[in-house]
């Protein structure tokens, strides 16, 4: 039987969980694609670190060559985090001709295009829905299933980080710093929180978003982001006695042709469908032409539902190889960059 063979960069919260999906699923995977995948080297910071999961001898390296320059590898999956030294990474890889799944949308919302229209030229993949709202697999809705509809909005709660911790203050009336502890331990937070607490994580996920529905260039710079670190319990409170819930939302649309994206924390009716959605989880909700209103919900961080979106992409990259059709995520934007201005 033939055999992809996979190298990982990183085995923290998100790369644990794909060595997981890809063992407890090995036979449905196996089933679905007619070959293996076997993870043959992993890149990790600390080679001494124990690890949550079993790990094969000679799996882990700290030398990133041990991976981009074995051309027995045909794919790497990036789940290890950092923007200037992972491109430069993803870059030489790409050059080797090895394709990329990734989780990082630090990088993708910065230097997604770049690395799409570098992996066209070279005939290699790049796959990153576990990098938007965790396990939904949105990008796969926006790019295929509703292909045929014309997008006016997409609006959510992109980052479960600070939904977590909304929820937890909101409903149980838990201190911020202390919630933030637990979304840090359970995993679902950032190397540096900031980006989740300051909502520029959701403003990165929201400018993929916008990319991928208006088919148009967004840039990161584009967005106007506000966070929840000056949301205190009297505001949550005060809100609660009116019969609102607050939340971090995230909303690209259209405007007369010009795309208008921002994230800022909402007042929602209580009875609202994206007032009930809870601790980590997402909600996205998309607006179309024709389907008119739909609503994607599900665990927006974590390990394994992360994972899970990782490992599907790992899938949908080793269906393009085996078909010969590799080479096609990276989709010339049909309309050039058009922002709606506070004053418009
Ligand atoms: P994490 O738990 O901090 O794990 C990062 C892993 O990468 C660790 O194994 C670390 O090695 C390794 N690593 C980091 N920098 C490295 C470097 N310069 N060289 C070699 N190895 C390096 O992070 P995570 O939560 O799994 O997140 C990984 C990525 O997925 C990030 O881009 C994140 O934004 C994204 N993501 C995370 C979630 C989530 O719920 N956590 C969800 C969606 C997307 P050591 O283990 O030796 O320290
Ligand atoms: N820190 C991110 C969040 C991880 O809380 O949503 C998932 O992208």
């Amino acid at each position: 039987m033939d055999k992809i063979r996979v190298g990982l960069f990183g085995l923290g919260t998100v790369g644990t969980g794909v060595v997981k999906v890809l063992d407890d699923h090995k036979e449905r995977i196996i089933h679905k694609l007619g070959c293996e995948v076997e993870i043959v080297k992993i890149l990790v910071n600390d080679v001494s670190k124990t690890r949550d999961v079993i790990i094969k001898k000679n799996w882990l390296t700290d030398k990133p060559d041990d991976l981009i320059d074995d051309e027995s590898i045909d794919v790497i999956v990036e789940v290890m985090g950092g923007v200037e030294n992972t491109k430069e990474l993803l870059e030489r890889a790409i050059k080797n001709k090895k394709h990329i799944v990734t989780a990082n949308k630090d990088l993708m919302a910065v230097s997604g295009q770049e690395l799409l229209r570098l992996a066209k030229e070279n005939h290699t993949d790049i796959l990153y829905d576990a990098s938007i709202a965790g396990g939904i697999p949105i990008v796969r809705t926006l790019v295929d299933g509703l292909a045929s509809d014309h997008i006016e909005k997409v609006m959510g709660i992109v980052n479960g980080t600070t939904n977590f911790i909304m929820t937890k203050m909101t409903d149980e009336g838990l201190p911020f710093d202390q919630v933030l502890k637990e979304a840090q331990d359970l995993g679902f937070a950032e190397a540096d929180p900031t980006s989740d607490v300051e909502g520029l994580d959701a403003a990165r996920k929201m400018t993929l978003l916008a990319n991928l529905a208006f088919k148009m260039e967004v840039n990161l710079a584009d967005v106007e982001v506000k966070g929840i670190t000056a949301i205190t319990q009297d505001d949550i409170n005060f809100a609660k006695s009116l019969g609102y819930t607050i939340k971090l939302i995230g909303i690209a649309s259209m405007h007369d042709h010009k795309a208008e994206v921002m994230v800022e924390p909402t007042l929602l009716p209580k009875d609202h469908p994206l007032a009930n959605v809870k601790n980590e989880f997402n909600a996205v909700y998309v607006y179309g032409d024709a389907v008119g209103e739909t609503m994607f919900y599900g665990p927006g961080a974590g390990s394994l539902p992360t994972a899970t979106a990782v490992v599907s992409d790992l899938m949908e990259v080793i269906r393009n190889i085996r078909l010969g059709i590799s080479g096609n995520t990276y989709v010339d934007p049909q309309f050039k960059r058009q922002i709606k201005t506070p004053d418009e």
